[in-house]
């Protein structure tokens, strides 16, 4: 039996920490791939040696060559330029954008079947890149960030509440900056509404603190970005397509006509699976979260605009 391949391109910290959640899940053989010579190799290496401690049998390779990547059925696309303090994610633009066209291409060219899951920022307007350098079809090209921005709305809900993370549910849509929609109105403790729980003040604090979660670590850590969460987020991806596990979870698809946006990547539920975006799904929202959503993919045309797409 072959085991599944997951390429994770960009060996940095994301990358790193993805290919290291995707190892101790067992999910299948990773390999690392990055422009600087060694790092892929001297992470993946350090890596295969602490198998034998945690006890997972996959292999993981580094490497500078695509040839190596041949046959993925995952590649997790994270490589790029971080963000850093004062730096805004549109700043990421233009220089991400010709990054990942070149690492678009080498993908199509190596692993014509994979399923690409886009973590580089600005991760809406690098998913819509990296589905025209590729040609691969809408469903095998998904924008990681809804995982991640819920991630963080759950945790800092559970932090109110002193309950566990597990049992918070909640949903964030939009494009993944200032103006993603985090829908206050569907999260949950176990199907009690948070509005129930918890004062409108403290809610509305939590949704500020959600919006601007990537800034707060950026200026915790001052140099880089989070990588610990949005590599976890990448790989529960990765494992909803790979186990076919049918999750429905936030990410950013290329919409036709869903939620009346056409032509762009924007941050909806979707049903991820074998099929990778096997279906959208279209929530009943306010006219003010319409409001909301609509605002976050004209921030998404912006940035299609200026790179004439
Ligand atoms: P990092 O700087 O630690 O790693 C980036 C890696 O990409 C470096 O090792 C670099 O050598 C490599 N790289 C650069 N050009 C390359 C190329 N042409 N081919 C292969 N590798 C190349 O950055 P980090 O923290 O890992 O972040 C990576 C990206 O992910 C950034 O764009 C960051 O903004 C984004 N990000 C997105 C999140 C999301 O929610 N979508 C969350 C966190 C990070
Ligand atoms: C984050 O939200 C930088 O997009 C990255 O942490």
């Amino acid at each position: 039996m072959r085991r599944n391949k997951i390429t994770i391109i960009g060996a940095g910290n994301v990358g790193a920490t993805a290919a290291h959640w995707a190892a101790s899940k067992e999910l299948g053989d990773v390999v690392l791939l990055d422009v600087a010579e060694g790092v892929p190799q001297g992470k993946a290496l350090d890596l295969m040696e602490a198998a034998p401690i945690e006890g997972f049998d996959c292999n993981i390779t580094g490497t500078n060559s695509y040839e190596d990547t041949a046959n993925s059925d995952v590649v997790i696309i994270t490589a790029g330029l971080a963000r850093k303090p004062g730096m805004s994610r549109d700043d990421l633009l233009l220089k991400n954008a010709d990054i990942i066209r070149g690492v678009s291409g080498q993908v199509a060219r190596y692993s014509p079947e994979a399923y690409i899951i886009m973590v580089s920022n600005p991760l809406d307007a690098m998913s819509h890149v990296a589905m025209k350098a590729t040609g691969f079809p809408k469903n095998r090209v998904v924008g990681m960030a809804g995982v991640l921005d819920a991630a963080r709305f759950r945790t800092f809900v559970a932090m109110e509440l002193n309950v566990s993370v597990e049992d918070v549910h909640a949903l964030v849509l939009g494009g993944h900056g200032d103006t993603m929609v985090p829908l206050a109105r569907l999260c949950n403790v176990s199907g009690v509404p948070i509005t129930n729980l918890i004062s409108k003040d403290r809610i509305d604090a939590i949704v500020e603190r959600t919006r601007n979660a990537g800034a707060e670590i950026v200026n915790l850590l001052k140099s880089g970005s989070a990588y610990y969460s949005p590599a976890a987020s990448a790989v529960q991806m990765a494992e909803a397509i790979l186990k076919d596990k049918k999750r429905v979870i936030p990410c950013a698809a290329y919409l036709e006509g869903e939620y009346g946006i056409k032509g762009l990547f924007v941050g909806v539920p979707v049903k991820l699976g074998a099929g990778g975006i096997e279906k959208i799904i279209e929530l009943e929202l306010t006219p003010h979260e319409m409001e909301e959503l609509n605002k976050s993919a004209k921030a998404v045309k912006g940035l299609m605009d200026v790179l004439k797409m």
